[in-house]
Order: C-alpha cells, then sequence, then structure tokens
C-alpha cells in the first residue's frame, strides 16, 4: 500500500508559455513564483508551488503527489513495477527541477503521468495572490481515465485512496479528509479535465464569476452547490481549453463515512440547478 499524505502540484504543457501565464496571473490570480530554465512555477498557497507551465504539448500533463519517506519511495517503485507499470527514478537534476529531494515518475494503465515525491519543499514566503480572487488552496483535480472501474481499484488497492462518493462510474476519491482529491471522468486520453482551488467565502465564488463575464472568459459551469460535495463553485476556460475550478466549503469526510451511488443528472452534480455539461461523466440517466 502506497501511502500518500500530500496533494502537491501538476505540471502542464502549454501551447502560448507567455500567455498561459498571463491568464494564470490576471485572471485565476495565481502568484509567478519563479521562471526557470522555461518552467513558470505558480502558485495559490504558502506551498513552494502548485502548477508549472512549460511550452510544450497542451496534452502533456502530469500530476505530482508526495509520500513521506525514501524507504516509502523505494517500496512504491516495487510495487508499481509488479504491476507491470513503467517507473522512472528521477535524477537529482529532474528532481530539482520539482523542487523536491527525490521522486519517480509513472504511468498509469490510462497513461496518466504521476509523480510521487519525497519532501517536496515548502516555502519561506507567504503565498501574495496577484489579484485578490479569495485563493486559499490548491485542493483537488478531475482525472481522466480510459476505464474508471479499474482507475477506481486501482488507486483503492495500490494506494491509501477511498471512495467519498460516486456518481455514475466516477469515482470521486481522497487520501485524507477534503471529500476528494482525485474525480476520474471517464474518456477516451488521459490527462487533467479540471484544476480546483479552493477560496474562502461563496462571495469569492460570484465576485469571479462577475469578473470572469466582465473579462470574455467562457464559463464552463455555475455558479452552483456540488450535490455531492456540498461545495459552491464556478468552472471557467483557461487556456489550452484548461477548466479551472474555485470552490469553496468543500465537505470532510472521516472513516466513518459511507460512500454514497448519485446518478447522472442535473440535480447530483448541482443543488441549485445549474445546466452543466455532463457528457464527461459518461451515459446521462436522464
Ligand atoms: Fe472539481
Amino acid at each position: 500500500m502506497i501511502n500518500v499524505t500530500g496533494f502537491r502540484y501538476c505540471r502542464l504543457g502549454t501551447a502560448n508559455l507567455e500567455e498561459t501565464v498571463k491568464f494564470a496571473k490576471d485572471i485565476i490570480g495565481l502568484e509567478l513564483v519563479d521562471i526557470k530554465d522555461g518552467f513558470a512555477y505558480m502558485r495559490g498557497d504558502d506551498r513552494d508551488h502548485n502548477i508549472v507551465y512549460f511550452q510544450g504539448d497542451p496534452n502533456d500533463h502530469t500530476v505530482g503527489l508526495s509520500i513521506e519517506t525514501f524507504d516509502e519511495l523505494d517500496a512504491a517503485e516495487s510495487t508499481l513495477k509488479e504491476q507491470g507499470l513503467t517507473v522512472h527514478r528521477g535524477s537529482d537534476a529532474e528532481a530539482a527541477a520539482r523542487r523536491c529531494m527525490g521522486y519517480i515518475n509513472f504511468k498509469d494503465n490510462s497513461g496518466n503521468s504521476i509523480d510521487l515525491t519525497v519532501r517536496p519543499f515548502a516555502s519561506g514566503k507567504r503565498y501574495f495572490p496577484s489579484r485578490d480572487a479569495g485563493i486559499t488552496e490548491y485542493s483537488h483535480i478531475g482525472l481522466r481515465v480510459t476505464n474508471p472501474r479499474e482507475a477506481e481499484k486501482f488507486w483503492s488497492n495500490e494506494f491509501n485512496f477511498k471512495t467519498s462518493d460516486w456518481i455514475g462510474w466516477s469515482a470521486l476519491m481522497t487520501f485524507d479528509q477534503v471529500h476528494h482529491r482525485f474525480a476520474l471522468f471517464p474518456s477516451d486520453r488521459p490527462g487533467i479535465q479540471h484544476i480546483n482551488f479552493q477560496v474562502a467565502e461563496t462571495d469569492d465564488i460570484m465576485k469571479s464569476n462577475y469578473f470572469l463575464m466582465d473579462r470574455q472568459v467562457r464559463i464552463q459551469a455555475g455558479p452552483g452547490r456540488h450535490s455531492l460535495s456540498g461545495a459552491r463553485f464556478v468552472y471557467y476556460y483557461g487556456p489550452d481549453n484548461m477548466i479551472y475550478e474555485y470552490s469553496c466549503g468543500v465537505r470532510m469526510v472521516d472513516e466513518t463515512w459511507k460512500p454514497r451511488q448519485f446518478p447522472i443528472n442535473d440535480a447530483a452534480f448541482c443543488a441549485w440547478g445549474s445546466r452543466p455539461d455532463l457528457d464527461i461523466l459518461g451515459p446521462s440517466s436522464k
């Protein structure tokens, strides 16, 4: 069992690094921490960084998690190899670029690229936002998987992930108290489907909704309230058609929590009645 303790970062290729960094600063509200060797390090909380953008294929995505020790890293490498997965042990230079003391990378059965880091860097400086979006934390992602049942099994058998709820076959999973860190969405390709930042309160969601509309940023869904996690949300498109989400008030779960099955319909997605694009979740029950 691989014991994930931290939800750390994503690394995203982009067709236009300069424009994407500008969007992340001016629209999302992230702080540009550093640009080094073509990598732009950005964050929405006090950790070293949450997103790394680089000039490259916009479908090239990596998710960064953390585990506690180098012994656990060695054990994780063996476990994943036993599963027949390709595992790469990062060099010192590659670890330095990921701002951690060591890592391995593997591809899951869908082809998702995952970094398992050890001792990722904290920051001596507090987060200083580029706009007052109210961001408090980089919190979860939507992850595309080619077989959601198999992917759920993988993350719960090989890792300490647990399912908090299902919508259709999509599992919303976590390794800690936050209702979900991964939302597994059926897809014909791997990659990150959306990136979530928590904000402080519902007012921040509504303020950003008007801010985004004023700047003609395309809203993907919301404002609304997720029936599963209870979080208020708004989703919008960024460069390369990546979807970003602000949400607040996500439910916390503990060991007594029992996962619930929801159908795929508007009411399961949004308790307020916003009309999302449900195609991402697979065949609808409507
Ligand atoms: Fe989300």
